[in-house]
């Protein structure tokens, strides 16, 4: 795995905070180093939002204890990410669970939390192979007419907003429309996103028509409450909170039905009501939090799986193992790097003084790899047992919606396995510029059909 290793500089201080440092793969080695030097470090900043720095979290208990102590560690008070987010998105982040502390958080999240336990999504799981199943075909198709498919964009990224969807109630006609938005969102600090995740890419040269615009024209099924003439531009969260708030307005006109979306309007959260805007801005929310992360699940789980031959003919044999193997793909490949936290008293962690306003970042990069709790933390191992890797967080705001993810990425692997007989590389795989987002922008594929 040395390849994995990235930017290998055995050790040399990187800037954890420069985007750069990420772009041949996480620092792995300066993680292990530093980690073993202490289980954190001050991390400076000289200018911009995350000034004057922060504290990188790196060993797996002092990431556990920050998560575990939301009266200590505040979400609701930001901090490195959501700091650097332009303002649009950060307006749409206050309103989020993500973005809570107790007891507010609490009251918000208790009414959902039964949707989302383990039974509860299992029940989802025809819609979610039959979603899937269809992104397979679409992908055949495209395989057979272009060469080569775009394995982020077209294939993994398409599952999370159909699931979104189907959960939402959405109208099947407008999940174009939304994913379009969704991968305007997924661009962290990458200028560049855009042109390549969601327009012709490298792997879909072959085709001879003009090539997808960067920024994808949608259309709804229904007008939204936007002006559709607007001089000024509609940041993407901004125009997907308002689509949402207009389908919640429709749907309060309508029967109930068996989906989140009659849960959410009907909710009582702690006395209080959603509004449709708050509706808009928890969609915003689902969509930001499951669509990223999934689709970079799904790819960077197929390109760990293509760099490891033998454990993926393993997975062709015996499909049990894919659960496992999923486990594995987010201890190893985990989205996203970190979450943040602001300190809210003067408090001792891991033996250094914390200040209170003083910034941290749980590194879940670090702490997935931190030998005293995973055996040989640096290879990929389908069959690792137990796996106790933190890429869904841990405490108060553990990932609500993991089960859900566990299972998108069971049926998908189930289905992609099924459905081709080969995978290959079709060109090298391209990462988002982001010092959050561990993530693929571009991984050209040929599938062969089963
Ligand atoms: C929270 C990761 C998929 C919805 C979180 C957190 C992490 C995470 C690390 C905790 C953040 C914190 O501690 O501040 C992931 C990963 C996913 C994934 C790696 C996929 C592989 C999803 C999906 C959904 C979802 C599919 C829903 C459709 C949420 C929500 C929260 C959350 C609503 C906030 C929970 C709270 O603050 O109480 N996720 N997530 N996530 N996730 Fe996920």
């Amino acid at each position: 795995t040395t390849a994995e290793l990235g930017t290998a500089t055995t050790g040399d201080a990187v800037d954890l905070y420069d985007p750069d440092s990420y772009a041949a793969g996480p620092p792995h080695a300066t993680f292990a180093a530093l980690r073993r030097a202490a289980p954190i470090h001050w991390q400076p900043v000289a200018a911009g939002p995350a000034a004057p720095g922060y504290w990188a979290v790196l060993g797996y208990a002092a990431v556990e204890a920050v998560l575990c102590a939301p009266e200590l560690f505040s979400s609701e008070r930001g901090g490195v990410v959501i700091d650097d987010l332009p303002a649009d998105r950060l307006a749409q982040m206050r309103n989020m669970l993500l973005a809570m502390d107790p007891p507010r958080h609490r009251d918000y999240r208790r009414p959902l939390a039964h949707r989302f336990t383990h039974r509860a999504i299992a029940l989802l799981e025809d819609r979610v192979r039959a979603a899937t199943r269809a992104i397979m075909s679409e992908a055949a198709e495209r395989g057979a007419a272009a060469g080569t498919v775009e394995f982020v964009g077209k294939v993994a990224g398409q599952l999370p907003t159909r699931v979104v969807g189907e959960l939402m109630g959405l109208p099947p006609a407008d999940w174009d429309y939304v994913h379009g938005l969704a991968q305007l969102l997924n661009r962290g600090q990458d200028d560049d996103y855009g042109a390549t995740a969601t327009g012709a890419t490298a792997g879909e040269s072959a085709a001879p028509a003009a090539p997808e615009p960067a920024a994808p024209a949608p259309t709804p099924s229904e007008p939204t409450p936007s002006e559709p003439t607007a001089p000024e531009p509609v940041p993407p969260t901004v125009e997907m909170a308002l689509y949402a708030a207009a389908f919640a307005a429709r749907r309060r006109g309508e029967p109930p039905r068996e989906d989140l979306t009659t849960l959410l309007l009907a909710g009582d959260f702690g006395g209080r009501t959603m509004s449709d805007l708050d509706y808009g801005s928890f969609f915003v929310q689902l969509v930001t939090a499951g669509n990223d992360t999934t689709q970079t699940m799904l790819s960077a789980g197929l390109s760990a799986l293509l760099d490891h031959p033998d454990q993926l003919a393993a997975l062709r044999t015996d499909p049990a193992l894919i659960p496992g193997a999923v486990e594995e793909i987010l201890r190893w490949a985990n989205p996203l790097h970190y979450f943040r936290r602001t300190a809210l008293a003067d408090t001792e962690l891991a033996g250094r003084q914390i200040r209170a306003g003083d910034r941290l970042a749980t590194y879940f990069t670090a702490a997935n790899r931190d030998e005293s709790v995973f055996d040989d933390p640096d290879s990929f191992d389908i069959r690792r047992s137990p796996n106790r890797h933190l890429s869904f967080g841990k405490g108060e705001h553990f990932c609500l919606g993991a089960h859900l993810a566990r299972l998108e990425g069971r049926v998908f692997f189930e289905e992609l396995l099924t459905a081709f007989r080969d995978i290959e590389r079709a060109g090298a795989a391209v990462r988002v510029r982001s010092n959050l987002n561990n993530a693929f922008k571009s991984l050209p594929v040929r599938l062969t059909p089963a």
